[in-house]
């Protein structure tokens, strides 16, 4: 079984209409490499903030400009300019793999952290820490996390991030399973979710397969320690 791109396409945004899996090229033969068992933390971590860039192309080809006059060395010109206040919030630890890439793509945006984990017995996301300001004034807030498993920790940072007062909120990740796509699109069927690959199931410690293994162990070396 292979991760679902290409002419699966079709069917997935029949069953997850919250789900965009990039088609490109790029994308899939950069995830691919990045599940590649052999593929060692640097190098990870490099194909981690690539696909970050590619997929946030993707997630922020719908924001709002503004037309602006300015001067090319030669003559002045029409230009456009990001309109939207950015807010980028990546999960710790393993959104944190995706921030750099985020804010060298985005112009002037924000980050903002959040901390969660995945009980190993129960499954269910732990927040640890939150540092959101008091009120939200993006127009746009981008989650970061390259796993999207049972979809609890970005559910409940969902539900953070709209109790904070985000409007407009998108999921960025890598890798999706279909109970984790399923579980959002229940809870949160209004925010869309851009990743590189949707795999084929979860196994029974809820680990996505075929999947990559640990995103935040591969990403920091620390191999479940
Ligand atoms: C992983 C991953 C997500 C979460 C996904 O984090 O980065 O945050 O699990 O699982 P879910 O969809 O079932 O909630 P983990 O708990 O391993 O923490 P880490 O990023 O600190 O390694």
């Amino acid at each position: 079984m292979t991760e679902r791109t290409g002419p699966e396409t079709v069917e997935i945004a029949r069953r997850f209409p919250n789900v965009h899996v990039s088609p490109h090229p790029l994308v899939r033969h950069k995830v691919t490499l990045l599940s590649d068992e052999r593929t060692e933390s640097k190098v990870f971590r490099e194909l981690v903030r690539e696909l970050t860039t590619l997929l946030l192309y993707e997630a922020t080809a719908d924001l709002s400009t503004l037309s602006i006059r300015y001067r090319t060395p030669l003559e002045e010109t029409d230009g456009t300019r990001i309109s939207d206040r950015i807010g980028i919030v990546p999960i710790l630890r393993a959104g944190l793999g995706m921030v750099d890439a985020a804010i060298d793509t985005v112009p002037s945006a924000r980050v903002w952290h959040l901390g969660m984990y995945r009980d190993e017995e129960t499954k269910q996301p732990v927040s640890y820490y939150n540092r959101l300001p008091a009120r939200c004034e993006d127009d746009l807030v981008i989650l970061l996390d390259p796993m999207l498993a049972t979809g609890g920790s970005a559910a409940d940072a969902v539900s953070v991030l709209k109790n904070w007062g985000a409007g407009r909120i998108k999921f960025v990740g890598i890798k999706a399973a279909p109970e984790g796509a399923a579980r959002m699109l229940a809870a949160h069927p209004d925010v869309p979710i851009y990743v590189a690959s949707l795999d084929r199931e979860l196994d029974e410690r809820a680990f996505i397969r075929p999947g990559l293994g640990d995103a935040g162990d591969r990403l920091f070396g620390t191999d479940g320690e």
